[in-house]
């Protein structure tokens, strides 16, 4: 590579980049980016002199820093006034009619996010100064050249300065505050503070991996001289930057109501978090003429959006259990009007948020509700507590059943087969293919079944009649008679299914396996201490077992009665073959069904399992091999062919 295909190659990536986090149109694949950006890499390595100052790699967040300084904007970032309804709107035009009768309006969306300067010096980004008091900000420009949506040069060769908001989209913010939670680092209550927590970061990798995103909304220092403000905006898009979606031009105030209404009802599909719109008058010698006051410009106002945050007080913690038995603490808060909707409840997620958020009855709290969600408490006003807040005690028992729930830390979970808030699911579980492929028991006819109060439990469905049958709705004879023959076909099945179909969390078709194979009937009566010695049983499922056994043995034993499953014969152990004792998984088509040569693997010794992990010892795959085989070859397994496979036995 010479400097002119240098020159190319920066110029080519710059275009990549800009269809990709400007336009939001790729141009080209993210491995043809790669391999371009190696180059210049590797060219700039020996070449330092000719590194140009718009090159990609100028972005990379490698400054670390012990603090920031402070830098002066040209001009003052002001701030705006604020209105919140139409009698809002109908007094700042009056006044705003007052001073120019002859004005038109650019009304565009109110990003809720971190205002931001960037200073242009000879067509170059110099510096990326925050806010702060609107005179004096922090400089904070090795972070603002993480950005990808900002151009670290223009064509525009006259000092300017650019101003606009720093957003993280929902989807972001969302992706971030997941990885937080999983770290156990507190999560950020909405995007604005992630927004402006990430720009005021002193690792700038941390900021380049928040995926900013810069949408401009105006000039500070400026030698433009378009007439209209929209016409000055599409220069400084054309300049490179980012478009914001939905800005329009209209004339008085049933234009501006019209566009306000379409924006709030529209604002949930929006990627970024809008707080209002912001009315600007559009003509610039008209916003010359009125000027400022103290504090904010007389052309532009905030027309807020209804908020979405509110304070209310947490009255109670209710419990709910999911048709998977899962417990889910949910907070019901004094009734609170947001946005039109009266919101009564939060979603908690888990107990391990309430700890972590230290959340107590009685506690003022701010609530969040975005779009169709269920609200959520992003905040307790620790301050405002008075004596009267109470704990909230992790419980021990279902609330619907009474039984003894299963307690992992995220997951609380009720195993009894009978409870009402699960049983539709756990029947639907017994039924499903890898359990005892019980046909004609899909969701509806499990609900039809359980709402006329034919089934409360799994062992119910043994005593269907074609008479009860008959009686529900939509079930002809044949149908009914096929359902009955199905739920007879089921009896005399494996023990190992009988064990799966229970729905054991932890336990699916391997351990149920393990578990039938080592104690048999005698499974009711397994100590924890024997129920660990299996292979491939770890502590966590072996409690798990023992809390579902506790719960259910009524259950399991009537069950087995009524299903007669075939008591597994000890097998007679394998001879010494090299997959004994082995977990084998299987992938690919192979000569025999996979079914078959499972079966030849069990009985040589080896558990046949249906995923791979760092465990797998051997991965047999056949031909379009595909996911598994290359998680395999990741976790460095052993991938042999299936000929390889009989090779082996035969050596
Ligand atoms: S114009 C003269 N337009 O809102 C002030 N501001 O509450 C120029 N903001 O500091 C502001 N979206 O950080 C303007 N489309 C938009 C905006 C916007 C968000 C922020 C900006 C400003 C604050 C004022």
């Amino acid at each position: 590579m010479n400097l002119d295909d240098y020159i190319k190659a920066v110029e080519t990536l710059n275009l990549y980049a800009h269809h990709y986090y400007v336009l939001d149109d790729p141009i080209t694949t993210d491995e043809v980016y790669d391999i371009l950006y190696h180059k210049v890499v590797a060219y700039e390595k020996i070449n330092q002199k000719d590194i140009q100052s718009n090159s990609p790699t100028q972005r990379v967040g490698d400054a670390i820093r012990d603090g920031f300084t402070k830098a002066s904007h040209l001009s003052r970032m002001w701030s705006l006034e604020d209105i919140f309804d139409s009698n809002g709107l109908e007094r700042w035009l009056t006044k705003t009619y007052k001073l120019d009768a002859n004005i038109s309006f650019y009304c565009e969306p109110k990003f809720d996010g971190a205002s931001l300067n960037l200073i242009y010096e000879d067509g170059v980004l110099v510096q990326g100064i925050t806010r702060g008091d609107g005179t004096i900000g922090e400089l904070i420009t090795p972070n603002v050249k993480t950005i990808q949506s900002i151009p670290l040069t223009i064509k525009h060769k006259e000092r300017i300065e650019i101003r606009g908001e720093v957003v993280i989209f929902k989807d972001e913010f969302e992706k971030i505050n997941q990885a937080r939670l999983k770290n156990d680092e507190a999560v950020f209550a909405n995007p604005r503070n992630a927004a402006a927590g990430s720009l005021r970061q002193l690792d700038s990798s941390i900021t380049a991996s928040r995926n900013l995103v810069f949408l401009p909304y105006g000039v500070g220092e400026n030698t433009l001289e378009h007439k209209l403000l929209s016409d000055k905006m599409n220069f400084i898009y054309d300049l490179g930057f980012r478009k914001p979606p939905n800005s329009s031009l209209c004339n008085g105030f049933e234009g501006i109501e019209e566009i306000y209404k379409t924006m709030i009802r529209e604002r949930e599909s929006y990627a970024m978090m809008l707080d209002g719109m912001v009315i600007k008058v559009n003509e610039i010698s008209s916003q010359i003429d009125m000027g400022y006051t103290v504090k904010v410009p007389r052309f532009s106002v905030a027309y807020k959006f209804p908020a979405v945050e509110k304070i209310t007080r947490v009255k109670e913690i209710i419990l709910q259990v999911g048709r998977t038995g899962a417990v889910t603490p949910v907070a019901i808060v004094e009734p609170t009007d947001i946005d039109g909707v009266v919101v009564e409840r939060a979603t908690l997620h888990n107990f391990d948020e309430i700890d972590r958020k230290d959340i107590r009855i009685n506690d003022k709290v701010i609530i969040l509700r975005s779009g169709d969600v269920i609200p959520k408490i992003i905040k307790v006003l620790r301050h405002e507590r008075n004596g009267d807040e109470v704990a909230v005690i992790r419980p021990s028992t279902c609330p619907v059943c009474k039984s003894e729930l299963l307690d992992e830390g995220v997951l609380l979970k009720c195993q009894n087969l009978a409870c009402e808030a699960r049983v539709v699911n756990a029947i639907m579980y017994f039924a499903s293919k890898p359990c005892l492929n019980i046909d004609g028991l899909g969701v509806k006819i499990v609900e039809a079944l359980f709402n006329a109060g034919f089934v409360k439990n799994v062992t119910d469905l043994f005593d269907l009649t074609l008479e009860r049958l008959l009686s529900l709705e939509g079930f002809k004879e044949k149908k009914s008679q096929n359902l009955l023959n199905a739920l007879e076909n089921a009896k005399g099945c494996d023990y190992w299914r009988f064990i799966n179909s229970l729905g054991i969390e932890h336990v699916g078709e391997v351990a149920s396996k393990t578990l039938s194979d080592h104690f048999g009937f005698a499974f009711v009566e397994a100590t924890k201490e024997q129920i660990i010695t299996c292979d491939g049983i770890g502590e966590e499922m072996a409690e798990s077992v023992l809390e579902f056994v506790r719960v259910n043995k009524e259950i399991i034993l009537n069950l087995q009665n009524i299903l007669q499953p075939l008591e597994p014969v000890k097998k007679e152990e394998a001879k010494e073959n090299p997959f004994k004792s082995k977990t084998v998984v299987l992938t690919g088509t192979m000569s025999a069904s996979r079914g078959a040569i499972k079966e030849v693997l069990e009985n040589l010794g080896a558990k046949v399992s249906g995923s791979v992990s760092k465990k797998t010892d051997f991965l047999i795959y056949g031909e379009d091999a595909g996911s598994k085989y290359d998680k395999a070859m990741k976790l460095n397994v052993t991938c042999i062919t299936e000929e390889e496979m009989r090779e082996m036995l035969h050596d």
